[in-house]
């Protein structure tokens, strides 16, 4: 299956997950996962966060198309601000963020299973690849 296909599917899963629901969820068991991840939300308003993640999660699924524009110039953003100089989020931390988020699909998404959790995984690293490199 191209992965065009998968990113649709995927985001299939995520409005079948509640959207907002999942990314509460997601945050709650991330910042349970790792003290250092916990620290760097320490004085951040997470309502505003979830709703700046939601957008930007929409956008990987985009991403996945060299041709959407939008979607390049939002995570070329996110590739920026959690760069070294900038939020310095650690390479290895979107490790724990992803498997947090297959986590929580897991979880929130009745149809899951073993094929959809690895289209999320496929999907999603496109774009957490391109703002890992960036650090
Ligand atoms: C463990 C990995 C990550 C950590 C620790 C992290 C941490 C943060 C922090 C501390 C902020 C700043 C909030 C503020 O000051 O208001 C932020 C903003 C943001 N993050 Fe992340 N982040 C991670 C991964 C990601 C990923 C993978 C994405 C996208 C798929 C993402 C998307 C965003 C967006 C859209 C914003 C708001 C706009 C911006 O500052 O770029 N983050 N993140």
């Amino acid at each position: 299956m191209s992965i065009q296909k998968k990113a649709k599917r995927v985001h299939q899963s995520y409005i079948r997950s509640g959207s907002q629901k999942l990314i509460a969820a997601f945050y709650t068991r991330l910042m349970d996962a790792d003290e250092e991840i916990r620290k760097k939300f320490e004085t951040v308003d997470m309502t505003e966060q979830a709703s700046l993640l939601s957008h930007a999660i929409v956008m990987s699924f985009l991403f996945v198309d060299k041709n959407q524009q939008v979607a390049k110039k939002c995570i070329d953003n996110v590739r920026k601000t959690h760069a070294q100089h900038n939020l310095n989020i650690a390479p290895e931390l979107y490790d724990t963020w992803l498997e947090c988020l297959l986590e929580t699909v897991a979880l929130c998404d009745p149809h899951a299973n073993d094929e959809l959790l690895n289209d999320w995984r496929h999907v999603m690293s496109v774009a957490i690849n391109h703002i890992r490199e960036g650090y």
